[in-house]
């Protein structure tokens, strides 16, 4: 049961034993720091086994897509614990899964069979912030939403959000390379993030930890760990860039009748709206469907019909009354033009959140009505509601689409201004006869637009033999070079990333 995906345990990697335990609790000053399964040798009272079902939340992800059978979680506090944990494991072949808040959606942050967990939850401290320069350095277990509230206090705000906010970790946001829903303003986590402090796969700790702006000695080596997804360092220290937080924003959802039409108001809306523009999202009303039928927090259809398409637009800025006239003539111009055909302005911060709730609620709505196949695509704007349609279609010549069936539901939205379209096929079960009619035809539809087959999610296990659609045998050798420069013993993450 691990997923889809089909790999063999590597014979290179030390099966666990009770004394490795043992020498992991003199590394760990706390009895909570260490979760196992594996029994003690009788007589020794340095640690005591927990029931296996307190591994489940360490063992399986998010969607419930991907399951290891790891028997050990280790809970560091401090980096020096961390490099101590990875000394011991580079010297025994013990191999590691760093783990942030598991909320990634590729099956990158559990074990595929039973390597150590090494979960980062423990760090999870603000080292300092710069009020002037808005720098935040802070540990990597740091919780992103609680970033954003302390900061928040000092008029600034982290520089990515998304719906897992609440429980994801900027350690894991800065591995995985996140985008999320203010990416159009605010960038790439390659731009804000100014330095790492990393724990190399020997326990080496690498300090590039540094708030300078900008720097021009050598090779940036901290990108390299962003994206990286655990395979080459555990990320323990984050300093990152935020920006003041916007006094005045404002949130609209438009409903319009073509994706024709939802290009031509994102130009509309750059147009009119584009220097304080900060997200502008799309859905399609499969998706707003799933979201009315399966949110668990009942989520309010602010219109009074069904709508082919639907766009979220936020705008940020400094100035409410300059911000609210740009987008009353920006609504009453498209309405005007007959661009969209319904929308609503969100009048206080209670409707401005359950407009939000519109999109940010689609991955949690579709998670309760079946199980997720889950795609992240990058492309040109123009193809990608032609990619949800074929998708469709193909489901239809299969017998297998609509309510009820073993494809409930095909839900294209995602993040238009980034050109980053997420397809959601909600199906009755993880049914590898279903998945056989997406991939690879989703991979090889993606390739022959030259897109890539992750814009954010990254590539984990899911991905881990899907590279080559988007990336260059060249590259993928030098990925693969870099890797072995960092960890030539594979022993982080396995399994992942790049296997081809
Ligand atoms: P985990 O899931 O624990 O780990 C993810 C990967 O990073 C794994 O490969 C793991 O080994 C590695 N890792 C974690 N921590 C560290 C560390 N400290 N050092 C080294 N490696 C580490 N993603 C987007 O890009 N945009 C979105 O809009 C978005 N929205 C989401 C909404 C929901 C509801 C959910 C559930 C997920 C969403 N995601 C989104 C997925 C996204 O990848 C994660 O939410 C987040 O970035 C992962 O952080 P995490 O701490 O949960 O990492
Ligand atoms: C999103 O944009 O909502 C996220 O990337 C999560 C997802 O698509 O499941
Ligand atoms: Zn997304």
């Amino acid at each position: 049961r691990r997923g889809l995906a089909t790999v063999a345990r590597s014979d290179a990697f030390a099966n666990l034993t009770s004394a490795d335990v043992e020498a992991f609790a003199k590394i760990l000053p706390s009895p909570s720091q260490i979760l196992t399964t594996i029994a003690p040798e009788s007589g020794s009272a340095s640690y005591q086994p927990v029931d296996p079902s307190e591994l489940d939340t360490f063992n399986n992800d998010w969607m419930n897509k991907y399951h290891g059978r790891s028997q050990l979680v280790l809970k560091p506090k401090t980096t020096s614990e961390v490099s101590e944990i990875m000394k011991y494991c580079h010297a025994k072949n013990i191999a590691v899964v760093p783990q942030g808040g598991n909320t990634g959606l590729v099956g990158g942050g559990v074990p595929v069979f039973d390597e150590v967990v090494v979960q980062l939850g423990g760090l999870n401290k603000i080292r300092s912030f710069d009020e002037v320069a808005g720098t935040l350095v802070c540990d990597a277990g740091c919780i992103l939403e609680s970033l954003d509230n302390h900061i928040g206090e000092k008029g600034y705000m982290m520089p990515l959000d998304l719906g897992a906010k609440g429980s994801c970790h900027i350690g894991g946001n800065v591995a995985t390379n996140a985008g999320g829903l203010r990416f159009l303003r605010y960038g790439s986590l390659h731009g804000t993030v100014l330095g790492l402090e990393v724990v190399l796969p020997d326990g080496t700790v690498m300090d590039t930890l540094s708030t300078l702006r900008k720097d021009n000695t050598g090779f940036d080596l901290k990108q390299l760990f962003i994206g990286s997804e655990g395979t080459i360092g555990l990320i323990t220290g984050v300093a990152i860039a935020t920006p003041r937080r916007p006094s005045a924003v404002n949130v609209a959802v438009f409903a319009l009748d073509s994706y024709d039409a939802v290009q031509t108001v994102f130009g509309q809306v750059k147009k009119h709206c584009g220097e304080i523009l900060s997200a502008f999202e799309f859905f399609d009303q499969t998706s707003f469907d799933v979201v009315q039928k399966h949110a668990t927090a009942g989520v309010r259809d602010p219109f009074e019909a069904r709508h082919p398409f639907y766009v979220l637009i936020e705008t940020s800025g400094s100035n409410k009354d300059h911000d609210d006239e740009k987008l009353q003539l920006l609504l009453e111009h498209l309405m005007e033009e007959g661009m969209i055909q319904d929308g609503v302005l969100a009048q206080d911060e209670t409707q401005l959140q359950g407009l939000w709730a519109l999109r940010e609620s689609i991955p949690e709505a579709a998670g309760k009505m079946g199980k997720v196949f889950k795609y992240d695509l990058s492309m040109p704007i123009d193809k990608m509601y032609a990619l949800v349609q074929d998708m469709r279609t193909r489901f239809d010549e299969h017998g297998v689409h609509g309510e009820g069936n073993d494809v409930g539901a095909v839900c294209g939205y995602g993040h238009i201004g980034d050109g980053n379209l997420h397809i959601n096929i909600v199906a009755k079960s993880y049914d590898p006869k279903i998945e056989s009619i997406i991939e690879p035809y989703i991979y090889e539809w993606t390739s022959n637009v030259k897109g890539s087959v992750s814009a954010e999610h990254g590539l984990g296990l899911m991905k881990a033999t899907k590279i080559g659609y988007t990336k260059t045998p060249e590259s993928i050798e030098y990925m693969k070079k870099i890797k072995n420069v960092f960890d030539p013993k594979g022993i982080l993450n396995p399994y992942k990333y790049i296997q081809v």
